[in-house]
């Protein structure tokens, strides 16, 4: 019990994290807590860095899911050494990485043509004559070229 230090209300002061939210981290199996003797909630002070990851990586826009499913490659409770965050992060990259190149393309580029099929800016024609972007797939062709 001795690292379970931590009550709802100290993780969520500590986290930032409502404790409402953590209940509900907890309810999705993305946190863990034990129960005191009064069954009142206790963390590990470990759980502050998984809750702060998945609060940016939701801040981030990565699904609940995603998050779940990259959380699931590192043993569910107790300190996680900076090997296993290494490999969560590794498997983690790509996708942080797409996500990046999608969100920066998005900035840079939506002053101009994005390839979407509206042919409402002057930059179309020149950009997507004629939509012949529509004929690769649906959606904004310039930055989201996703199959
Ligand atoms: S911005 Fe929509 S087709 Fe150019």
């Amino acid at each position: 019990m001795s690292d379970f230090s931590l009550s709802v209300g100290e993780a969520a002061a500590r986290s930032g994290v409502p404790v409402s939210t953590l209940h509900f981290y907890e309810s999705k199996g993305l946190i863990r807590s034990t129960r005191s003797a009064g069954n009142q909630r206790r963390y590990a002070r470990a759980e502050l860095r998984r809750i702060a990851i998945i609060k940016v990586a939701q801040r981030a826009g990565i699904p609940l899911a995603e998050i779940r499913a990259a959380l699931a490659s590192v043993p569910p409770s107790g300190p996680i050494s900076a090997r296993e965050w290494a490999r969560l992060s590794k498997h983690w990259k790509r996708d942080l990485d797409e996500r990046i190149e999608r969100l920066t393309s998005l900035r840079d580029q939506l002053g101009d043509c994005i390839g979407c099929g509206c042919l409402s800016l002057t930059s179309c024609p020149l950009r997507n004559p004629g939509d012949v972007l529509g004929e690769q797939g649906p959606g904004a062709r310039l930055i989201d070229p996703s199959p």
